[in-house]
């Protein structure tokens, strides 16, 4: 990989406007778009479903990355397909049968995605890895926005950069990613950081402009 991508989070954005604030980030500097889908028993929140996704793909041509924390994730893998996610990603803990999970959304023609919570191995990528486009490192406990960064993590980063070699797969990280922490988590091998309160902080298309630029710069 070469440059290291931004996918600001829209759970940090306000839900009353969020066409408007998909449009502000795909303006001021997002490279995709992160989207958190969560049902309340995965983790312990509810946000959006594929009918807002669906909503939102108008306003962005970027990729929308949506991230799924549901459980079981199977039966709505189609409805985000057809919804227009790029991306797809499942947690390994959410799906009995993970390998069947990757293989329905490569045949709904999605990029597939596993992710891992901070309490997880990178091991359980093992059999699964020639079927993967993007491992995404929960950096913390799935559920909320503006936590903090779980250290540990980057060895993470760094073990599954290794399992990768020269496969074509990215490495994106999830959690407390803020510009003191930017570069050492692309350091560690990441690809594309997902930020959410350190991109949405201050409420304003300008804030969100400098925000962004300021990961970047880190
Ligand atoms: C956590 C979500 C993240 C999170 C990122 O459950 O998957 O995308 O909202 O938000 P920050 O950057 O505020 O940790
Ligand atoms: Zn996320």
């Amino acid at each position: 990989a070469n440059k290291t991508l931004i996918s600001p989070s829209i759970l940090s954005a306000d839900f009353a406007r969020l066409g408007e604030e998909v449009r502000a980030i795909d303006e001021r500097g997002a490279d995709w778009i992160h989207v958190d889908v969560m049902d309340g028993h995965f983790v312990p929140n509810i946000t959006i479903g594929p009918d807002v996704v669906k909503a939102l793909r108008p306003h962005s041509e970027k990729v929308f990355d949506v991230h799924l924390m549901i459980s079981p994730c199977d039966a709505y893998l189609e409805a985000f397909a057809n919804a227009g996610a790029d991306y797809i990603t499942v947690h390994a803990e959410a799906t009995t049968h993970l390998d069947r999970s990757l293989q329905a959304i490569r045949q709904l023609g999605k990029k597939a995605g596993v992710s891992l919570n901070p309490a997880t191995p990178e091991t359980v990528l093992e059999y699964v890895i020639d079927k993967i486009d993007l491992v995404l490192v929960m950096s913390v406990n799935p559920g909320f926005g503006g936590q903090s960064f779980i250290e540990s993590q980057l060895q993470k980063i760094e073990r599954i950069r290794k399992m990768i070699g020269d496969r074509d797969i990215l490495i994106e990280v999830d959690g407390g990613v803020t510009p003191a922490n930017a570069a050492a988590v692309a350091g560690a091998g990441a690809d594309v950081l997902v930020a959410g309160s350190a991109v949405f902080k201050g409420g304003t298309p300008d804030h969100y402009e400098a925000n962004i630029a300021a990961i970047r710069q880190a």
